[in-house]
């Protein structure tokens, strides 16, 4: 299976055209997806952090584009890259998250999408803010399924957080304070 390195797949963002804010997005997403990954790694979980890292930093290179999931996944299988693909196309839709112990790279980027807010980790107390306000607005309708999803992700959250042992504002306040030395290009 062919790899991308973090350096490579920013590469690929500038020569898709991504824009910047999309890429700021997507670097959010992959930071969350990527240490949630680690600590889950620590505990003896059969996940990769670096890959989820990629696909964070790839899933939405395309978003400029209607049905963007698809656009992104046809473009990296097209260049070899099938497991990137794989969890990219999904993310717009998944919702049927495994058991902590059996998390895969999806899970994590698709748990990454659901807490940040543009370029910004914010937790999934504000996101849901917002996307609730949001549907208020548009589609009011929506709004008791909405209610449903968050309590769905908010237990989910609850249980990644027990499993390792910190929870996501802690490890992603902690991340922000080491996020200059570690991660940035
Ligand atoms: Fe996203």
């Amino acid at each position: 299976m062919k790899k991308i390195t973090k350096e490579q797949a920013f590469e690929i963002l500038e020569e898709y055209g991504t824009p910047p804010h999309v890429i700021r997005h997507c670097e959010a997403v992959s930071r969350v997806a990527y240490k949630v990954g680690l600590k889950m790694q620590e505990k003896g979980v059969n996940v990769d952090p670096e890959l989820a890292m990629i696909a964070g930093l790839l899933h939405d290179m395309a978003r400029v584009h209607d049905d963007h999931q698809t656009v992104a996944a046809d473009w990296l299988r097209e260049r070899g890259y099938d497991e990137l693909a794989d969890i990219i196309a999904v993310h717009m839709t998944y919702s049927s998250f495994n058991d902590i112990e059996k998390s895969t790279e999806t899970d994590l980027v698709c748990l990454g999408d659901r807490v940040c807010i543009e370029g910004e980790y914010v937790g999934i107390e504000k996101r849901f803010e917002y996307i609730i306000n949001k549907a208020a607005r548009n589609a009011p309708q929506h709004i008791q399924f909405i209610r449903s999803k968050e309590y769905q992700m908010k237990s989910y959250i609850r249980e990644i957080e027990k499993y390792i042992g910190i929870t996501l504002d802690e490890l992603m306040a902690e991340d922000k304070k080491t996020e200059k030395q570690e991660y940035k290009r």
